[in-house]
């Protein structure tokens, strides 16, 4: 028997709705497996939590999550905590704790998937973002000068170390070739003389060590327009970490919406646990209501059963999330659809069962 233990940070608003649709795919996996066993633990941290204890997780939260085989998330942030309290404290903290410093976001057009581009070859919206996940201009650095005052002066400053932008560049280019896919970096040295510049200096070395991997490069504002007006250039991208992050959101809402686009925290040495969780934050206003669109929070905990090793489970939930999709019958409002979340978890569950047999027998 194998046995995995996960740590489980629901969190705010739709974040606790979400996971509990990807834990339940995960548990129709182990069953029908029998072998394979998820033991979770529950931290109630989140902003909830904040307004009873005056802290987003306890002091010794980082100690109690470092040895989980990984940890699955749901969303933070709520209406009556300051936005970067609640994710500075909890959020932010355990990506730089854990030092996962990869954060691998697909942008693919399933099957089934709804697009807002018109006349689009499926195939061709199929990009793997590498963001980098922890410094950049998420450092944390700054200064607040002269508060009040009429010379006020603030400071945000962008931290590119060597050591951090050459490791997530290297790790991109490992990716591409072991996939055979080409690489694009983004960047801005035409404006940020000092960090983009930088970037660029580093990206252009270390393609030297991989002659056979195919790259591009583009000013990050080009290629917002480009991923909407030719998407087939972006096969695997290396980008920084706020670049990464608006540019996923676009691209989330290039591959279905952002109800169905998932990301994952990796500490690729491991000594660390890695984290999973959609990429959309606690939506406030759909909150507490059963609207939430669950298949983010369960294609991230496809891409947890890859990082544990059982990359023929993670390929059947994304099957499975496929079959719903072409079905098109249980889907959440976001996708013109009536269902609730639970009908979602519910039907992905039921389609895993289905396609298990075969998978098992491989
Ligand atoms: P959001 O992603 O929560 O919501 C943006 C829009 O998308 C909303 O209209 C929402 O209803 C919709 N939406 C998001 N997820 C959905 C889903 N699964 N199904 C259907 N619709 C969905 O972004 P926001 O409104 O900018 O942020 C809300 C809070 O979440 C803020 O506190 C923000 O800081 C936080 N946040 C947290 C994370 C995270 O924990 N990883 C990520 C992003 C934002
Ligand atoms: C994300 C989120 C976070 C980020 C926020 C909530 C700090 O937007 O995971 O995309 O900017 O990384
Ligand atoms: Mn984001």
């Amino acid at each position: 028997m194998s046995i995995y233990n996960i740590a489980v940070i629901a969190g705010d608003g739709i974040g606790p709705e979400v996971l509990q649709e990807g834990i339940k795919v995960l548990n129709t996996i182990a069953e029908l497996d029998g072998s394979l066993h998820f033991e979770y633990t529950y931290f109630p941290w989140g902003c909830e939590y904040y307004s009873q204890h005056g802290v987003m997780m306890d002091e010794d939260g980082v100690e109690r999550l470092k040895d989980f085989d990984a940890i699955f998330l749901g969303a933070v942030g709520f209406p009556g905590v300051p936005d970067h309290i609640s994710l500075w404290d909890l959020l932010l903290k355990i990506r730089k704790s854990f030092d996962q410093y990869i954060n691998i976001r697909p942008i693919k057009l399933i099957k089934g998937a709804p697009c807002p581009l018109k006349d689009v070859n499926r195939e061709d919206i199929d990009m793997l973002f590498i963001r980098e996940n922890s410094e950049g201009e998420y450092a944390g650095a700054g200064d607040w000068l002269f508060k009040g005052q009429a010379n006020e002066v603030v400071l945000q400053t962008g931290v590119f170390s060597r050591k951090g932008t050459e490791r997530v560049i290297r790790y991109a280019f490992e990716t591409a070739r072991k996939a055979g896919k080409s690489l694009t970096s983004i960047s801005k040295g035409n404006a940020l003389n000092y960090s983009m510049v930088f970037w660029d200096q580093v990206f252009e070395e270390v393609a030297k060590e991989f002659p056979d991997v195919q790259t591009a490069s583009y000013l990050v504002d080009a290629a917002a327009m480009l991923m909407i007006s030719d998407p087939k250039r972006f096969e695997v991208v290396v980008t920084s970490n706020l670049f990464g992050d608006i540019l996923t959101d676009l691209g989330a809402a290039l591959a279905g919406g952002i109800g169905l686009a998932a990301g994952a925290n990796i500490n690729p040495e491991r000594n660390f646990p890695s984290m999973f969780e959609p990429i959309h934050g606690s939506a406030p206003d759909i909150a507490g209501k059963g609207l939430a669109n669950p298949l983010a929070a369960i294609w991230s905990a496809s891409q947890l059963l890859d990082f544990i090793g059982h990359e023929k489970y993670g390929q059947l939930v994304l099957d499975a999330i496929e079959g719903l999709l072409l079905e098109g019958e249980v889907l959440t409002p976001d996708m013109k659809g009536a269902a609730s979340t639970a009908e979602v978890g519910d039907r992905v569950s039921k389609i895993v069962s289905s396609l298990m047999p075969s998978v098992m027998v491989e």
